[in-house]
């Protein structure tokens, strides 16, 4: 059944009554941006050549795939980008080992290059085989098969050849299945029919897109402090601070009230940061500690496992959800906080002491473990938002696990996982399913290892610098140990690293209105920010498999290094591009030589980039002062978006949106936030 222009609803047998598509999570779909959309009438492959059947074992879904057709998508991916020909296993976990589908925030929905999208509507741990397993057709026997002998195993197991096998869904417990198909001229037109059935991407306010620093999980108020004090004289750009484990009372599992000892003065240190313009977010995770002032509240509304002595409550029913969000609206967000980071509510099995709540527990909303690991995430994402707009705040925060319809919660993923290029990967990734995703830092095995990190973060979701196991910045000691000891680098050492820290930070903080008007096109035109080449350009073959570079807003491709790497050969994609930096121009295959101040960036011929004058944090309502980098010979008006930058709004503010021309001018209301300092042209 068509449900919107381009969107299709097809119900297989009887679907589970708990499934996605009906949590508390879920917005309505934006129909007035789905209609603006081209047309599409048709349906993007024979629908009635799909085969279900269902069995003891659950729900089995065959979808044709045709020849040259790829698959990608699947949620959070470290470990691969092109899914064809693989078995993806959707299981929700923190340390997933090899490159089996399991994941932070694995999510039942792939985009093709043919130009559609499909999402199963599942909590279940659903395995996709995406085009390597066909079912025994005795009439097309001898179609295919292999006439050469092979003598090694990547020959022997290559390609299957012939026609291609289907996508093979495999729904256990399942009887029946809804799935809803996404079309588009291309790929990015249906990533962009999901994100505006999700109800359109989230939009950070201006502060979430500056610097965030976390401080060591046994900070106490003084030393918190004086942490945001020191920031500041240094002169390093932060928005954020973030505090660990260490504020309350108890932690692992969680009391949510603060610790006396450690912070005795907790409003009139929020206060102070608040002055120094600071927001301050606060860890935590969901398992409620027995002493917690709303464990009694919870305690017939959760799970029948404890996790680390703590209740996993059910925020799948709305009274456990409200006691949950009320809580943390009165006793936190109305003394100051701003944000969250909502940790652990993943799964753990891989690692030596597991931690989380078994797939076989039941929960009184009627859900098992299984469906509750799916869509943990974004019930605890939806709670906490929910007190933050029952206080007026539009916040931006931190999750670590999320599932399909996550578009809209303003919350950036993360892993305690630290290989660098599985966290570039990963980046490259989440835009197909329209979540968020930083690399961010956290301790460097080198300077090129820490400058590295930071440089991969300058044109991410999140620049977070997440500090929370050394007691001292990194750039006085990268190594956790000795930093921990207190053992720093020398100072002609440290003065290095503060150099390069403040450097890239403030690139980034130039960035912000850049940035915050690739998340305007996210959250109203369903555009994702940051996005996998392949994405724009699925007819170029040579792109589908990059997955250390990516899109930023309309125009930039970043390409960042890791350490060790000497120099990077990619294709561009089609048309000129120009180096950032220097104005060169581009063409076709480029070779990228190391250099360890630069992040490589390439901007897209005839692109204006605004580009600001970097401040320390971002003030509400703030003016910024833009240089205009304009590339090309005939540099096109970019689109610009300017609301006040914090307060919540309720509905669109298209009046917001304007563009700035390669003379400078701006429309729409665009003045009142933005002043043209200079234009460059390269
Ligand atoms: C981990 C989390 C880290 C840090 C730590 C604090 O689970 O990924 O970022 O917050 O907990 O104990």
């Amino acid at each position: 059944m068509k449900i919107h222009n381009g969107i299709w609803k097809l119900s297989f047998g009887t679907p589970e009554s708990i499934v996605p598509s009906k949590q508390r999570y879920v917005k309505s779909p934006d129909s007035e941006a789905i209609e603006k959309l081209p047309s599409h009438e048709q349906a993007p492959f024979e629908f009635n050549k799909i085969r279900f059947s269902a069995s003891a074992r659950g729900s089995r879904l065959e979808i044709p795939l045709a020849q040259g057709e790829d698959i990608y998508g699947f949620g959070l991916q470290l470990k691969s980008i092109c899914h064809t020909g693989k078995k993806r296993c959707l299981r929700v976990n923190s340390d997933p080992v090899t490159d089996t589908g399991d994941s932070h925030a694995p999510a039942p929905l792939y985009f093709s290059t043919a130009g559609y999208g499909i999402l199963v509507d599942t909590a279940r741990y659903a395995s996709f085989y995406c085009g390597g397993n066909k079912a025994l057709n005795p009439e097309a026997a001898g179609e295919s098969g292999k006439t050469s002998i092979a003598l090694d195993e990547s020959e022997l197991y290559a390609g299957k050849g012939g026609v291609p096998a289907p996508m093979l869904i495999d729904i256990p417990a399942a009887q029946g299945i809804d799935i809803y198909v996404f079309s588009g001229q291309n790929m990015l037109e249906a990533v962009r029919r999901y994100v505006l059935f999700c109800g359109g991407g989230a939009l950070p306010p201006e502060w979430g897109l500056g610097v965030w620093y976390r401080t060591c999980g046994t900070h106490t108020q003084k030393e918190v402090t004086k942490m945001a004090e020191d920031l500041r004289s240094a002169g390093i750009p932060c928005d954020v601070l973030g505090l660990e484990p260490g504020w309350q009372s108890k932690a692992y599992s969680c009391s949510l009230d603060w610790s006396k000892e450690r912070f005795p003065e907790p409003e009139k240190m929020t206060e102070s940061m608040i002055k120094q313009g600071y927001h301050v977010n606060l860890w935590e995770h969901v398992f409620i500690h027995p002493s917690s002032p709303i464990y009694k509240d919870l305690a017939d509304k959760s799970g029948d496992f404890e996790v680390w002595n703590g209740l996993v409550p059910d925020l799948s029913i709305k009274d456990a959800a409200s006691k949950f969000s009320s809580y943390h609206a009165k006793a936190l967000l109305k003394k100051g906080i701003s944000s969250f980071k909502l940790d652990e509510c993943d799964n753990s099995d891989f690692i030596t002491s597991p931690w989380s709540f078994p797939e076989c527990s039941k929960f009184p909303s009627g859900a098992d473990g299984e469906q509750m690991h799916s869509m943990l995430g974004l019930l605890y994402q939806e709670a906490i938002e929910d007190a933050c707009r029952s206080q007026g705040i539009r916040s931006y925060g931190s999750v670590r696990s999320s599932h399909v319809f996550a578009a809209p919660q303003p919350y950036v993923l993360y892993s305690d996982l630290y290989e660098h290029k599985d966290f570039i990967r990963g980046l490259v990734n989440c835009g197909f399913s329209a979540m968020l995703w930083t690399p961010e830092l956290r301790h460097a095995a080198s300077k090129e290892d820490y400058i590295r990190r930071l440089q991969a973060m300058l044109l991410s979701p999140q620049m977070l610098l997440n500090i929370w196991s050394m007691p001292n910045p990194p750039w006085m000691q990268l190594n956790k140990e000795l930093n921990r000891a207190g053992q720093f680098l020398p100072e002609d050492e440290q003065k290095e690293l503060l150099k390069y820290t403040k450097e890239i930070l403030e690139l980034r903080m130039s960035f912000i209105p850049y940035l915050y008007s690739a998340f305007a096109d996210y959250h109203f035109d369903g555009i994702p920010p940051f996005r996998a080449l392949v994405m724009d350009y699925p007819d170029v073959q040579e792109l589908r498999k990059i997955d250390y570079a990516w899109m930023a807003g309309s125009s930039l491709l970043v390409v960042p290094f890791t350490a060790g790497t000497k120099e990077i050969t990619m294709p561009l994609p089609p048309g000129l591009w120009h180096d950032f930096h220097t104005g060169s121009r581009h063409e076709g295959s480029i070779t990228i030589k190391s250099e360890l101040d630069k992040v490589p960036i390439f901007v897209k011929d005839n692109s204006i980039i605004p580009f600001a004058d970097a401040s320390r944090f971002v003030t509400n309502g703030m003016k910024y002062k833009l240089t205009l980098r304009t590339y090309g010979k005939h540099p096109e008006a970019a689109r610009l978006y300017a609301d006040d930058g914090f307060s919540l709004h309720s509905g669109k503010k298209p009046e917001f949106r304007g563009t700035v021309d390669k003379d400078g001018r701006l429309s729409g209301k665009l003045d009142r936030r933005y002043e043209i300092k200079e234009i460059m042209k390269f």
